[in-house]
């Protein structure tokens, strides 16, 4: 028999499995809205310190007071079979709209309702094996440490599982012009993070060109070469966004076989000027162990007399085609995944294009793009899922870590197309050159009115499984607004959250 329990009891009971049930993961994207987020209710979402934390981020980036806010929360199904170039989803993005929000203290935040997104699979940081692999770059001390330029934040989304141990790749970094004491300390910031990496003295006798061939001896020299398949060289702002398709992709090849694999510029006049098939630097070069052996034996930064190197060349990775092209049989092995990335100006035709870049460069040179936060979403969707464009009903296109996008026209144009952002600079044939590496491109939208923009700002990882995005479009931006319309009054910023 149930005891007897006072009416009050029992209508608490009633209302809390009520707002449980309103709470629940909505798949529908048509019911009550969330925005009500219950501050004081003990079923409220953990939101107070994550709120804060999206105040902090935009506090920093001077965003606000004022804003127009709207928001998200992706649940992801990891049951995709692939990862197309668009995965359509049968809802809208922001059926709330818009809220106009005033950044304070007291301002609640709302999470948004959830909705479901399907992925492929979960391949996370955490599940990465990458011991097949040792990686070797060269650079400066300064360069090293600067918290900007420095190559720690992004090494540690792909060589670690981002919890401070290391994915099993080896690494060797190169240090020009420093004392053991220098060394030392790179290798503990190194190892702080769960970067198990030689660091050693690049050769003081040798200029960049003769550092970047000898990266291939300490490699192949290794103590631990006898397990490694491919001896890869990169520079210090070369990233890899999807380490197990990566992988995979890497083992396609007969790694018992010689093989010099990497990637062309994207300036096709560029390959015409230099005349030879090489692989260039910055999209990383893949070399298996009879490659490297040759390399080794081949003895190729040897100078003549007047200094200059007997293979002549003024550029690293052309001294290592030199090398290969003179002393071996070996020819080069083009892999369209990896990117040099020698396009100047807005990168977001490239980030926007639904692809999967096994290789993004010159992200803090030629253009900006923020990549080990882009990859930050892999802790909850996994690595396939970022730059994973998702296209709602309301017209909105989230590539997932770059970007979301509203074409308030509609989106009448070809989506598979690359949108022509890039800077062709005085070049008039900058555009034809791209061609080929892009295919036909369709027009840049900026300044035309039929696209906004949001780019992401900033990511954290809440908890397993859990990240926050959050994306802001200044008011100041004016490639949002057609010629001659007015600006909007506010920034706007929108934030996602991936949840399982
Ligand atoms: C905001 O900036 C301060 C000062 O630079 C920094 O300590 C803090 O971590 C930043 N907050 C966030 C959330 O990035
Ligand atoms: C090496 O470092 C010293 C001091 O740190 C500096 O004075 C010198 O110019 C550097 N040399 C080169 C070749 O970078
Ligand atoms: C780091 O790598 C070296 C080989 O380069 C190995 O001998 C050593 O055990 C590794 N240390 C850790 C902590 O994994």
């Amino acid at each position: 028999m149930l005891p007897r329990t006072p009416l009050y009891r029992w209508l608490a009971v009633v209302a809390i499995i009520t707002v449980v049930f309103l709470y629940h993961p909505d798949f529908s994207g048509s019911s009550i809205s969330a925005y009500t987020s219950g501050a004081g209710s003990k079923f409220a979402r953990p939101e107070l310190d994550t709120g804060r934390w999206v105040k902090e981020v935009l506090g920093n980036a001077s965003i606000g007071p004022e804003i127009s806010y709207a928001a998200r929360t992706l649940q992801y199904i990891p049951d995709a079979k692939e990862r197309p170039l668009t995965t359509e989803v049968d809802h809208e993005l922001f059926p709330e709209k818009f809220q106009d929000v005033t950044l304070d203290a007291a301002a609640m935040l709302p999470v948004g309702r959830t909705i479901g997104v399907h992925v492929k699979p979960l391949s996370r940081p955490g599940d990465v094996d990458a011991s097949s692999l040792i990686f070797g770059a060269s650079t400066t001390l300064e360069r090293f440490n600067d918290d900007n330029l420095g190559p720690l934040k992004e090494f540690t989304r792909w060589l670690t599982d981002g919890k401070g141990n290391s994915n099993g790749a080896g690494l060797i970094v190169a240090l020009v012009n420093c004392t053991d004491a220098e060394l030392d300390a790179a290798h503990h910031r190194l190892a702080d993070v769960g970067i198990n990496a030689t660091v050693i003295a690049a050769n003081p006798s040798l200029d960049m060109p003769g550092r970047y061939v000898d990266l291939v001896r300490m490699m192949y020299t290794h103590p631990t070469a006898s397990q490694r398949k491919f001896f890869t060289l990169i520079d210090d702002d070369t990233f890899f966004p999807y380490m197990s398709e990566l992988i995979r992709e890497l083992f396609t090849y007969d790694y018992n076989k010689p093989y010099y694999i990497g990637t062309f510029t994207e300036r096709v006049d560029w390959i015409i000027q230099n005349q030879v098939p090489m692989a260039y630097g910055g999209g990383g070069v893949f070399l298996t162990a009879p490659v490297a052996k040759a390399i080794v034996e081949a003895n190729c930064i040897e100078k003549r007399e007047n200094g200059k190197y007997v293979l002549d060349a003024s550029q690293g990775d052309r001294l290592l085609y030199n090398c290969i092209h003179t002393k071996t049989a070996v020819t080069f092995t083009y892999n369209a995944r990896l990117n040099q990335m020698d396009q100047f100006g807005d990168p977001s035709g490239f980030y926007e294009s639904g692809h999967q870049p096994l290789s993004v460069h010159h992200f803090k040179s030629w253009h900006s793009s923020p990549v080990a936060k882009i990859h930050q979403v892999a802790d909850a969707c996994g690595e396939d899922c970022v730059l994973q464009r998702f296209r709602f009903k309301d017209d909105f296109v989230v590539s997932n870590g770059y970007s979301v996008a509203q074409y308030p026209k509609g989106i009448d144009f070809d989506l598979s197309q690359t949108e022509y952002t890039f800077d062709p600079g005085n070049n008039d044939i900058a555009s034809v050159a791209y061609a080929y590496r892009f295919g036909e491109m369709r027009a840049s939208l900026s300044k035309t009115g039929r696209k906004k923009q949001w780019r992401m700002l900033d990511a954290v990882t809440e908890r397993d499984g859990r990240v926050k995005q959050v994306y802001v479009m200044r008011a100041s931006d004016d490639r949002w607004v057609a010629e001659g319309e007015a600006r909007m009054g506010r920034d706007a910023v929108v934030v996602l959250t991936w949840v399982p």
